[in-house]
């Protein structure tokens, strides 16, 4: 059976820590715990504003988890040199604008292309898994080969906010671009608003390999704790695939 990994996204952990300043809830725990409960990684966005996840954050999960780390990061020059410094396994660059409340579209790599080359070249020497996160959209997954980024990560946002003939037509999208993906060599993942009922539709993608999954997460831990909340998305995941494979 294909292999679908699940990236936890714990940036919201530190997001109610820093509501009240100290250092409770600690992300720290959120992702030892992430890691007994089944997580195949741990995913952390350092933003320019420090917001939520902040650079000591990421000095003590880039030492003392025991999971893949998967570092998201504006494309500018203080990340780049944050990513070299401690060469996480992957690093995952996502456009950032201050005054968004998240990352609200794809890095449009085809414009950026310039600025990128260079960026995408200096991680993957260093060691990182370069992934670009991008809508699913044929001219950025061609930009991202061009660009040598070996991942896309597709942007399932406006998938998940959604409803009815508007949702699958957006699930039709990331379909053909994750087949694109395929042809192109690139490795898939996909991620972005995804909670219980997003998730089985994109994970029954044939070459999606990875899915990272934040802020539901940690708010249905606010109810069920964080454990049973992985544990759920997990199955939801696997049965996915299975119900996929069966098929
Ligand atoms: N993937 C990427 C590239 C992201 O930027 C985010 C949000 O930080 C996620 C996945 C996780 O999104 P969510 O928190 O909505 O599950």
């Amino acid at each position: 059976m294909r292999q679908l990994r699940l990236g936890v996204n714990i940036d919201h952990v530190a997001t109610v820590r820093n509501a009240r300043g100290g250092s409770l809830p600690d992300p720290l725990r959120a992702a030892l715990l992430a890691a007994e409960a089944g997580a195949d990684g741990i995913t952390a966005h350092l933003r320019e504003d420090r917001r939520h996840i902040r650079d000591a954050d990421i000095e003590r999960l880039a030492t003392k988890i025991p999971l893949p780390l998967n570092f998201e990061m504006a494309a500018t020059e203080e990340m780049v040199a944050i990513a070299l410094r401690h060469r996480p396994h992957a690093c995952c660059i996502v456009p950032e604008r201050r005054e968004e409340v998240t990352t609200e579209g794809g890095l449009d790599a085809v414009r950026q292309h310039d600025q990128l080359k260079p960026m995408v070249a200096r991680l993957r020497d260093a060691g990182c898994r370069v992934s670009l996160f991008v809508e699913a959209d044929p001219a950025q997954l061609e930009a991202a080969v061009s660009l040598g980024a070996p991942v896309v990560e597709l942007h399932t946002g406006a998938y998940c906010e959604a409803d009815g003939e508007a949702r699958a037509h957006h699930l039709r999208r990331i379909r053909a671009a994750a087949a694109r993906c395929a042809e192109l060599g690139l490795e898939c993942h996909a991620g972005h608003g995804l909670d219980y009922d997003t998730v089985a539709p994109i994970a029954a993608i044939p070459n999606v390999v990875e899915l990272n999954i934040g802020h539901f997460l940690i708010g249905e831990a606010i109810f069920v704790g964080l454990d049973a909340a992985i544990r759920r998305m997990r199955a939801a995941m696997d049965e996915a695939v299975a119900a996929g494979s069966a098929a």
